[in-house]
């Protein structure tokens, strides 16, 4: 490559995704590319021309590792959707005019399904009007909803916060042994893939019983089935520990947390802001039934814990942004690296590259056949799946004692 290359991050952030950042960089500095950018709130800093150097920051190999340990989105993130073409094209021919000023040859963009849209639109339009700009995705989201790759970078370490952080929820919770237990809901991200709440079942092992129900979006929530249970766990148990997905819904399409406030707001995309089911849970059992409850969101603490990263997550972070960069060396654009698994025991992983049109904007769900037949629990085809993501520990480095992380100047 002989020009230059820009790095964006965009949806919601990770504790790896500046891993990712890491891998380009890296890559890129190995191939002798002029500069690399990185873009400031995603597309629609980029738009701006909101641009900074990543040398300035990563030159020094002590930046890699503490970008490497620093959650959430070093660059800045956005949630902007791209204009259909038809009508917009100034909008796309600033991007081109942005990159032809920096010299820019690719454009590497972090993120999840909706971000993966940016990149389809910006290498469909380069493609239609003859642009040699090329545009690679490079896979990120907690959600791990993209479709053809094997698990997506973002996932294991927010599974392995979910799982740790349940597993310490239900110690405290059966610590008073009482005769009426105190029911405790715990809402976990995900939209409408419950991959992110099936990771409560990884919190089970030969010291810990795991969750006592664990329900994902991909079956319709049965508001009377889910008292009845809880009325059930509650006279046989001295703890109840439930993990519920943000995203249950009722038979007839509304999530259960808009039940509780009709007027969710809504993002660029058309998602609508999902917080509250458990707090909604929570305060209709104790109504019913007048015993203890108590509502845990892990909300964006799931996403940001990089004190608690997956090893392997991060590693992989870092892979997927050094191949993307590999790729489009070779030429490739309007493709997503994605994470082939090629090996269980011991779990080995690799990458290639997929056309970006059968993945933006497509949300794979949990297989059915993980989810236990009763509906809320997760069987061992999940297990095998997500405990090897979870897997190793990259250690902040902390100072004061608190960790320390990059930030822009
Ligand atoms: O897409 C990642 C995600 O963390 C979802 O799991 C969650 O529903 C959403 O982002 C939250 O979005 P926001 O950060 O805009 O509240």
């Amino acid at each position: 490559m002989k020009g230059s290359i820009v790095v964006g991050q965009s949806g919601g952030p990770t504790a790896v995704i500046n891993s990712s950042v890491a891998g380009v960089y890296a890559a890129a500095k190995k191939l002798g590319v002029k500069h690399v950018y990185g873009m400031v709130h995603g597309i629609e800093g980029f738009l701006e021309d909101k641009l900074i150097e990543l040398e300035d920051y990563l030159e020094d190999p002590v930046g890699i590792e503490l970008l490497k340990r620093t959650p959430s989105a070093f660059l800045g993130s956005c949630r902007f959707k791209m204009p259909k073409i038809e009508g917009h094209e100034e909008v796309y021919e600033k991007v081109f005019e942005i990159m032809e000023k920096h010299d820019i040859e690719c454009l590497f963009y972090a993120g999840g399904n909706d971000s993966m849209d940016t990149v389809k639109m910006l290498s469909d339009y380069a493609a239609a009007h003859g642009k040699p700009q090329r545009f690679m995705g490079v896979p990120k989201t907690i959600d791990n909803d993209l479709p053809v790759t094997d698990h997506c970078p973002g996932y294991g370490s927010a599974a392995k916060y979910i799982a740790s952080s349940l597993k310490e929820i239900i110690r405290d919770n059966e610590s008073f042994g009482a005769k009426k237990p105190t029911i405790c809901i715990v809402e976990i991200m995900g939209r409408n893939a419950g991959w992110l709440t099936a990771a409560a079942a990884l919190a089970k092992g030969e010291d810990c019983s795991g969750a006592d129900a664990i329900y994902l979006p991909e079956r319709v929530f049965d508001m009377d089935a889910f008292m009845e249970k809880v009325k059930h766990l509650a006279e046989t148990k001295s703890s109840v520990v439930i993990a519920v997905s943000e995203g249950i819904h009722i038979a007839d399409g509304r999530y259960v947390c808009e039940l509780a406030n009709e007027n969710v707001a809504v993002d660029a995309f058309g998602h609508k802001q999902m917080s509250g089911t458990a707090a909604y849970l929570a305060q209709l059992i104790a109504d019913e039934t007048g015993l203890k409850t108590r509502a845990i969101e892990f909300s964006t603490l799931q996403r940001a814990a990089s004190h608690i990263a997956s090893l392997t997550d991060t590693n992989e972070a870092f892979q997927v942004g050094h191949d993307a960069v590999i790729a489009a060396n070779e030429g490739k654009t309007g493709m997503m690296i994605t994470l082939d698994r090629n090996g269980e025991d011991p779990y080995q992983c690799g990458t290639s590259v997929y056309d970006i049109h059968a993945i933006a904007n497509v949300e794979r769900p949990v297989p059915a056949e993980w989810i236990t037949e009763d509906g809320c629990g997760l069987n061992e085809g999940y297990e095998e799946y997500a405990r090897p993501l979870i897997m190793g520990e990259l250690f902040p480095i902390f100072v004061n004692g608190v960790p320390q992380h990059l930030v822009r100047k």
